[in-house]
């Protein structure tokens, strides 16, 4: 078989990126990098990765992107355009389609992106999805309001990272809403769903799921952005095949049917009320971030980076994913701003966790600290991991509010 030529966008950005290089390299793809990190700055471990790299000056202006790249690789054959990072699924489907590649088309890939637009379509096909309206004006969102009634959320039609999203309970904390996010152009004014919230990942072929996770977040991601003193838990389920969590894992593989999933990454976010029921929440056709992958790969002892590759590439997934353990990440903030100056209670922790502390990333002393508004890395992690849930999920909480950092 002739070699695989992939185009694979922005490779060393975020960082985690550069694993994906390093699996596509490793089963056996010519890897053509796109981004606009230049070349003399790329890290040495993507480098050896890269079979070719074109810099461009903005990464996400498409129409610029799309005529350099064409240019670049005129007269050599493409088989694959890929992309992991959310804002570029759209430009790698709309690349796939100008030079008639196969894969998941940018319609296809929007109901992936556009949060109105994917819940019409998980609507159409008869799941659970929180009511909602698409707004763009002050007008449309207070009507919206009304008929939805509250509690409800206003967040960013293509968000991510919960950046502006708020959830509503008066008309006072209407108003703050739409004052503060007078700089979204479109928004989703939705019905507020009551319950824990997890996720569901995948890794496909053909929309069916190769690779299944689910993983619980401790507490609902919109808390864990908005309350600073919070160390926000996020714990991979072994037994993701309990009864309690059927409806989501049942809900997960419906919706990728009901979006026409391809091949790749799936990360989807449900809701699972008190009474027992799944709700959608969002999905995203790439892999979920703040090292999720990593602790799916701890929960099984594999590499579902180099996996993903072989999906993409070959269409085929070899290895097995046994599911050993409960994966425990806990963010850290530290208290104060400023750069970083004490870490209290890391080495009581490590010693009682012993041999189940896998990773231990704390910002040391002297580090500036992370904006945590703008990234759940907060000022750095640690993980945790235990086969049996209730020790997976008391160390780390042992970590959540044992370890204290403190700055400036
Ligand atoms: N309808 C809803 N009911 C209850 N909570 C919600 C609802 N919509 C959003 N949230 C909360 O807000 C968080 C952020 O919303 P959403 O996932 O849609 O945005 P996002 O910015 O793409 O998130 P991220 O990038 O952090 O995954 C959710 O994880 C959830 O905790
Ligand atoms: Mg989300």
């Amino acid at each position: 078989m002739a070699t695989p030529r992939v185009v694979f966008l922005a490779p060393s950005y975020p960082p985690e990126m550069i694993q994906y290089t390093r699996g596509l390299a490793e089963v056996g793809a010519q890897v053509f990098g796109v981004g606009d990190t230049p070349r003399e700055g790329l890290p040495k471990e993507v480098r050896r990765y890269l079979y070719d790299y074109l810099q461009v000056p903005r990464i996400l202006d498409e129409e610029d992107v799309m005529n350099r790249v064409t240019q670049w690789l005129r007269g050599r054959e493409i088989d694959h355009v890929l992309s992991n990072w959310e804002p570029l699924v759209i430009l790698a489907a709309r690349l796939r389609e100008r030079w008639g590649i196969p894969g998941m088309s940018a319609d296809v890939v929007r109901g992936f992106r556009d949060k109105e637009i994917m819940k019409e379509r998980v609507r159409a096909a008869g799941l659970r999805v929180p009511r909602s309206r698409r707004v763009v004006t002050e007008r449309e969102t207070r009507a919206a309001a009304e008929e939805i009634g509250f509690p409800l959320i206003l967040k960013p039609i293509a968000g991510a990272g919960s950046a502006d999203t708020y959830r509503v309970t008066s008309n006072a904390e209407l108003d703050a809403a739409i004052a503060a996010m007078r700089h979204v152009t479109e928004a989703s004014c939705e019905e507020y769903v009551e319950g824990e919230e997890f996720t569901y990942d995948t890794i496909s072929i053909g929309g069916v799921p190769a690779y299944e996770n689910v993983a619980s977040y401790l507490p609902k991601p919109i808390e864990m952005r908005s309350i600073e003193w919070i160390s926000p838990v996020i714990i991979t389920v072994k037994d993701m095949y309990q009864p309690k969590l059927a409806p989501g894992v049942e809900l997960g593989r419906k919706v990728l049917k009901a979006l026409g999933m391809g091949d790749g990454f799936t990360h989807m976010e449900w809701f699972l009320t008190p009474k027992g029921e799944a709700v959608f929440g969002e999905i995203g056709g790439r892999p979920g971030g703040a090292h999720l992958v990593d602790q799916m790969n701890y929960t099984s002892d594999i590499d579902l980076f180099r996996e993903w590759a072989r999906v993409a590439v070959h269409r085929s997934f070899e290895a097995k994913a046994p599911r050993k353990y409960n994966v425990g990440i806990i963010f850290k903030r530290a208290l104060g701003r400023g750069k970083i100056t004490r870490i209290d209670g890391l080495g009581d922790w490590l010693r009682e966790a012993g041999p189940w502390a896998v990773e231990e990333k704390l910002l040391r002393p002297g580090t500036q600290r992370r904006n945590w508004k703008n990234t759940l890395l907060s000022d750095g992690h640690v993980v945790v991991r235990h086969p049996d849930w209730e020790e997976a999920h008391r160390l780390s909480f042992a970590a959540a509010t044992g370890i204290r950092m403190y700055a400036e």
